[in-house]
């Protein structure tokens, strides 16, 4: 993935937990001192690996971990470095979730290496949105769960985010039923 991603979890691990975590975290990962580079690709091996030392450096599971990376990724990292992207994504939740299938398309014009995640995403009723998830990646539907967490914050709304899916060897797709009151 994009340094932008492992340089996001350093950010994510040293406001949260303070620098010397991340530095005993940077070196059970091997990448002591390594600064990342925002635009250049490195392997996904290694961002799974510093989530791996997260966890045992901090005793928290991976869902977790990866569930409030989630959340910061959008609240955090989106709203610093890409505001502009994320308010062209929709001017209500819902429009964003229906447009999300297409969001990464205008990242790949930033990224042009960027594997970026597929979304199906279906109005099911008023205020409630079903999001398929499908990725070249194992492991990432906790990150789906703070993402959307996220989004709902992005427009202040509390949602309630629902895995109603798993992928398994035969449906290669996570499912989540995203939903919320009318403010
Ligand atoms: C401005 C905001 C965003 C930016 C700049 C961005 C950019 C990226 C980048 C650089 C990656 C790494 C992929 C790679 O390097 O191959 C990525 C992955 C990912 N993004 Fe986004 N993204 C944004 C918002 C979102 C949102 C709102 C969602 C969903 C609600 C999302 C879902 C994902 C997922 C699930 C992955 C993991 C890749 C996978 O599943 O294979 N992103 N994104």
């Amino acid at each position: 993935m994009y340094g932008i991603v492992n340089k996001a979890i350093q950010e994510m691990v040293t406001s949260r937990f303070g620098e010397e975590v991340w530095q005993r975290v940077s070196q059970r990962a091997g990448i002591a001192d390594e600064d990342f580079l925002s635009h250049q690709p490195y392997p996904d091996q290694l961002t799974y690996q510093l989530v791996g030392a997260v966890c045992e450096e901090t005793g928290m599971e991976a869902t977790p971990v990866l569930e409030a990376f989630g959340s910061y990724w959008v609240l955090e990292t989106g709203r610093a470095r890409y505001g502009g992207l994320l308010e062209a994504g929709g001017h209500t939740l819902s429009e964003f979730l229906l447009n999300l299938p297409n969001f990464h398309a205008r990242i790949c014009l930033i990224y042009p290496e960027l594997q970026p995640p597929e979304f199906l995403c279906e109005a099911t009723g008023d205020n409630q949105i079903r999001v398929r998830y499908f990725s070249q990646r194992p492991g990432l539907a906790p990150f789906v769960r703070g993402l959307l967490l996220g989004v709902g914050e992005l427009y202040a709304t509390s949602v309630d985010v629902i895995q109603q899916h798993s992928r398994t060897s035969q449906d290669d797709f996570d499912e989540f039923l995203v939903s919320w009151r009318e403010r």
